[in-house]
């Protein structure tokens, strides 16, 4: 089956049952400040599920947008996307399990056409701690459907998903779990909800692809919780009639629960896995709304669909579509929230294609295949096609600028385990995501430290902050990473031309674009081409001798003492920080400044002048670049 004809088979399924059928909410929560993105069905309905009344009534059904970047690292396998289609119905303190329990299976085996034979099930263990019981009711319900389709239920106990792996089938249909798996909320199990926050038992429906073979790496036997892939769930029933009352005793877990004012249910199942199980294919990228990109891929990159090329491809065809579908609810790539995530994910959509021989381009003209695919369904993606191709564009070519140069310095720094400070360079200075470096380091079997990439990394926003506190002093204009190269560039512009002029060149003025940097010093004369050519050389060879870059808080007098240079009639404070370009004892540039600057040197690209001239009698200004 087609995804077009599921989505519609499931609406008319409930429309016939009586349901109001709403639309997708944007994948951006409106009045939702707990979350980034939309990632159920039930987000934009929580106030109606804790008693609010809806003004389409008690039974909704929906095929809800939604995406979940906690699944970034499972994208790969056969089974996971970020963005999915869930497709949902909801009681609002109207029907419950007798009606919900017949209705999803009906749907999955008569209208879907699913073998009834290939459909496993999940039920609520109990839980002490919350106080909530096993659900019997769910078991007894299950054991009607299955025997009216002429099989014989069987339920077995499979407390705790450790468990699973030990115990495996033991030759039964409806499975016992905690709390772990069996129980839904927005925030996890009972224990970690906050107060007021709805949820309870839920029943998940799983398919069984009966050609995968079980892997042990995931537990000696298999089960429906295996994470091995020969079972996928499919579908999930919310029993939601609890609400977190107060948090747990201290020292208990648990807390509290009393009964929601209504009784709801609420189901999603994933669109895109009720297709593959619909076609008994075990591969999600191969349904019709995404397999049209993983073809594309094929052609593009000239490589099968198989191997380590297979997880790049549906990585690449899995953040495209996620990309797609952000910037069409309106998100564009930048550096916080939700527009971070999404430069993520772009990003290391670039980083696969690149690594299957993709050139730059490939990835916007992709958003068509996937605007193609929601024609009549999310109609904001192709009204909006050619800026979201624009917004894809205008990032792969930004990441292009720096992957190269990330690439030779990790090539470089992955000899042996990668440290904090290097990750953050990646970071910093190429723009790498720390995942990216993370996923690299794998591949190539090295470890990186990730708690030192964060404290680098908090250090650095420490500095940010100083630095733009001294913005309008220091003559910065920003702080982004070529920025940063700048500023260090600045720094060694200055020390070379005291060197070459001589030692009355100081700071007068200073200002940093991500296309130049501009300095202005005192000089009786133009520079002359001999003298620019002797400052250039210099500046490159401490670019090549790759000179660590050190910081170092201590009180104005030792830093003069110490021979830092500041800006000519600056008032510091008592205590100030100083940049140190080479060692300590033999250094090439001391200066007073706020930062940030690059590590080591060896980060910064060739240094060229662009241009000399006189800016006031006596005063002359240079602009240089790095290319
Ligand atoms: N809200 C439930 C889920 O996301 C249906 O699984």
């Amino acid at each position: 089956m087609t995804s077009k004809e599921v989505r519609a088979k499931f609406l008319e399924f409930y429309r016939k049952k009586e349901h109001a059928i709403i639309a997708s909410a944007s994948l951006v929560p409106e009045n939702d400040p707990t979350t980034l993105f939309t990632s159920s069905g039930m987000q934009p309905l929580v106030p109606y599920l804790l008693g609010e009344k809806h003004p389409m009534g008690v039974r909704l059904a929906n095929s809800q947008k939604s995406f979940r970047a906690e699944d970034i690292d499972d994208v790969g396998d056969n089974r996971h996307t970020t963005f999915f289609e869930m497709l949902g119905n909801w009681s609002l303190g109207d029907y419950f399990k007798k009606e919900q329990l017949p209705w999803v299976f009906e749907f999955l085996t008569d209208e879907v056409g699913i073998d009834p034979n290939k459909l496993y099930v999940t039920v609520f263990a109990g839980d002490k701690d919350a106080g909530v019981e096993r659900d019997e009711e769910s078991v007894k319900i299950w054991k009607e459907l299955f025997k009216k389709k002429g099989i014989d239920a069987k339920d077995v106990e499979l407390i705790t998903e450790e468990r699973g792996g030990e115990l495996g089938m033991q030759g039964g249909r409806i499975f016992y779990y905690g709390a772990k798996k069996n129980w839904w909320s927005r925030s996890g199990v009972p224990m970690n909800m906050p107060v007021g926050e709805p949820g309870g038992p839920d029943s998940e429906i799983f398919y069984e692809f009966i050609h995968i073979e079980h892997n042990p790496k995931f537990g000696k036997y298999c089960h429906p919780n295996c994470d091995c892939g020969r079972f996928m769930e499919i579908g999930n029933s919310v029993f939601m009639e609890f609400q977190k009352q107060d948090d747990p005793p201290t020292g208990q877990a648990g807390g509290s629960f009393k009964k929601l004012p209504q009784i709801n249910v609420d189901f999603g199942g994933g669109l895109e896995r009720i297709v593959a199980a619909s076609n008994d294919n075990p591969d999600i990228f191969e349904i019709d709304l995404i397999f049209d990109i993983i073809q594309a891929i094929k052609i593009v990159s000239c490589k099968n669909y198989e191997g380590a090329d297979k997880v790049s491809m549906r990585i690449v065809a899995d953040h495209v579509r996620s990309s797609v579908m952000m910037i069409a609810d309106g998100v564009v790539p930048s550096n916080s929230e939700r527009g971070y995530i999404l430069r993520r994910f772009l990003r290391r959509a670039v980083r696969h294609a690149d690594k299957l021989g993709m050139k730059e381009g490939a990835l916007a003209t992709f958003a068509s295949l996937v605007a193609e695919k929601y024609k009549g369904v999310y109609d904001n993606i192709n009204t909006n096609l050619i800026a979201i191709a624009s917004e894809i564009q205008k990032e792969e070519t930004r990441f292009r600028e720096t992957l190269a140069s990330g690439m030779k310095m990790f090539e470089k720094i992955s000899k042996k385990d990668i440290s904090g400070a290097d990750a953050f360079v990646l970071f910093s200075s190429h723009g790498f995501p720390f995942e990216i470096t993370a996923e690299l380091a794998k591949e190539k079997g090295v470890k990186v430290d990730k708690k030192g990439f964060e404290e680098e990394f908090r250090k650095h926003q420490e500095l940010s902050r100083a630095g733009s506190e001294k913005k309008f002093k220091g003559g910065l204009g920003g702080l982004s990473e070529i920025e940063t190269k700048y500023h260090t560039a600045t720094h060694l512009l200055n020390a070379a031309l005291k060197k070459v002029l001589g030692e009355h060149v100081y700071q007068k003025g200073s200002n940093i674009t991500v296309e130049r940097l501009r300095f202005d010093f005192p000089n009786p004369a133009k520079v002359t081409d001999e003298e620019k050519k002797k400052v250039e050389d210099l500046v490159n060879q401490k670019i090549k001798e790759a000179l660590p870059v050190s910081v170092e808080e201590m009180p104005l007098d030792k830093a003069r003492e110490e021979g830092a240079t500041g800006i000519f009639g600056e008032k510091y404070p008592d205590v100030v920080t100083v940049y140190t370009i080479g060692e300590k004892n033999n250094y090439f540039s001391k200066e007073i400044c706020g930062g940030p600057h690059v590590k080591n040197t060896s980060e910064l690209d060739h240094f060229k002048i662009a241009k000399e001239e006189a800016v006031a009698a006596g005063v002359r200004r240079i602009k240089a670049v790095l290319e």
